[in-house]
């Protein structure tokens, strides 16, 4: 049996791609947001990282344990031998190939990794609100990444759906995240208005149009109120690849060739440079097949000491400190035309001089895909942009100036607002919980 009080409480959860955080509407509609240590400070959005490492027993058996958070990121930097540190698991829920994966010498389902993530988290704000948590509104993308057809929909949802399950859940509701967000600005608002929201976060573009305000919550929404929503799979995971495959990957030799019988071919194979475009996967290439083919390219290359560095990237899995490089050059191109990508290790002490224009051409696939995504939305609610009157973009992608330029050009500078952007979703969804619990 529930008690009144676990029965009323109205948690948000936004588990995200890269960041998760968690909230609480109180009667009042008050929001609080669940903190995080992290180096000493406290943050309101836990890294969605799990890191597996094995550790010997006082009786000199080997074990293996898990960490979540920042406490993974921390162990994971601090230990000589790297275990496995894994991210972005959202974006495998839509995969019917990728069940799970092993890790030494255990298997786990996709569901308990990442169930592993929300019962840290659930625990953290028992812990902090010192109350007991059944249910939560959860958010969801608008497509999952990789989802293609309805049931790819349904088959990444009911996965989510176990995997709180799995965390002690009993039950979960879930509302599309872009909506979620909607009601974090609206609850700024004195007045209704019709607004345009996009989310950019890791994994995922969403983009939802909506009638909200206080007047919209006085007489009690309506179906209606919500014009449409849409999305795409892609956001700043998706950026950070194309930064590894035109910035870091020719530094590894990608361009690089070998002579072969009289032939110059590819040094390397292109689907070992694929593996280094999504950084977890590194972890993927220490194996005897992978070190053969890359000790007989550094013979036959005409640039050995770029292969040579491409193994000393493999061997010293060194994905997570490349990602890092990546991700600061990215986060300086928000704020500078002009940044350098820097990065020591592996026998290397890279700086290469990038520009935000150069930057944008690499992803204009992306860019042309979300401008579509929010076209599409617009035409099938029938909506013209002079009708929108203002334009909310949140999530960390949305700092990437590219990104806001798509909704500069179609809606002036002057109807955008942001804010929140790491919180906006779980606050969102706190406010949802709050009312569906309101309406019994
Ligand atoms: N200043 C910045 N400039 C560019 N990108 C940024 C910036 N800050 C964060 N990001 C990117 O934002 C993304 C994370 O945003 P966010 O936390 O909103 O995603 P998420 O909610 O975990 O993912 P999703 O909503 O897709 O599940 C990462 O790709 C990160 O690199
Ligand atoms: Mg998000």
């Amino acid at each position: 049996m529930w008690t009144a009080d676990e029965r009323h409480l109205a948690v948000g959860f936004d588990f995200g791609t890269t960041n998760s955080s968690v909230a609480i509407a109180g009667a009042d509609a008050q929001v609080k947001l669940a903190s995080f240590p992290l180096a000493g400070i406290e943050t309101q959005s836990f890294r969605s990282v799990l890191y597996f490492e094995q550790y010997k027993t006082s009786e000199g058996h080997k074990r293996a344990h898990s960490l979540t958070g920042p406490a993974a990121i921390e162990h994971y930097l601090q230990t000589d031998e790297k275990g496995r540190l894994v991210q972005s698991l959202k974006s495998h829920l839509s995969s019917r190939t990728l069940t799970g994966t092993e890790v030494f010498g255990r298997r786990y389902k996709l569901e308990e990794l990442i169930s592993r993530m929300l019962s840290d988290l659930r625990k953290h704000t028992v812990n902090q609100f010192g109350k007991q948590i059944r249910y939560a509104m959860v958010g969801r993308p608008v497509r999952f990444v990789g989802a293609e057809t309805d049931e790819d929909q349904e088959f990444s949802v009911a996965r989510l759906r176990a995997a709180f399950a799995l965390a002690g859940f009993e039950h979960v509701d879930f509302e599309m995240e872009p909506v979620a967000a909607a009601y974090t600005y609206e609850s700024t608002l004195d007045h209704d208005e019709l607004i345009l929201i996009g989310d950019f976060g890791g994994g995922t573009s969403d983009f939802s149009l909506l009638r909200v305000g206080p007047e919209v919550r006085r007489r009690g929404r309506k179906p209606e109120d919500l014009l449409g929503n849409s999305g795409v799979g892609l956001a700043g995971d998706a950026f950070d690849a194309r930064i590894i495959r035109k910035l870091v990957s020719p530094a590894l030799g990608s361009d690089s060739e070998a002579r072969s019988l009289n032939k110059l071919l590819p040094a390397v194979p292109a689907w070992i440079y694929a593996n280094l475009e999504r950084w977890h996967y590194l972890s993927f290439l220490r194996t005897n097949n992978v070190r053969e083919i890359l000790r007989s390219a550094r013979i036959r290359a005409l640039e050995p000491e770029k292969i040579e560095a491409l193994i000393a990237i493999v061997e010293e899995d060194l994905g997570y400190q490349l990602h890092q490089a990546v991700q600061e050059l990215k986060f300086a191109l928000s704020r500078l035309d002009n940044a350098e990508f820097r990065f020591r290790g592996a026998g290397m002490d890279l700086r290469i001089p990038v520009t935000r224009t150069k930057f944008e051409s690499w992803i204009q696939e992306e860019l042309a895909a979300i401008e579509s995504a929010v076209d599409t939305l617009l035409q099938s609610s029938g909506i013209k942009p002079s009708e929108i009157d203002r334009v909310f973009l949140t999530g960390g992608s949305s700092f990437v100036p590219a990104v806001r330029q798509i909704f500069e050009s179609r809606f002036g500078a002057d109807r955008i607002r942001g804010g929140n952007e790491f919180t906006s979703v779980a606050h969102g969804l706190a406010l949802r919980a709050a009312e569906s619990l309101r309406r019994g």
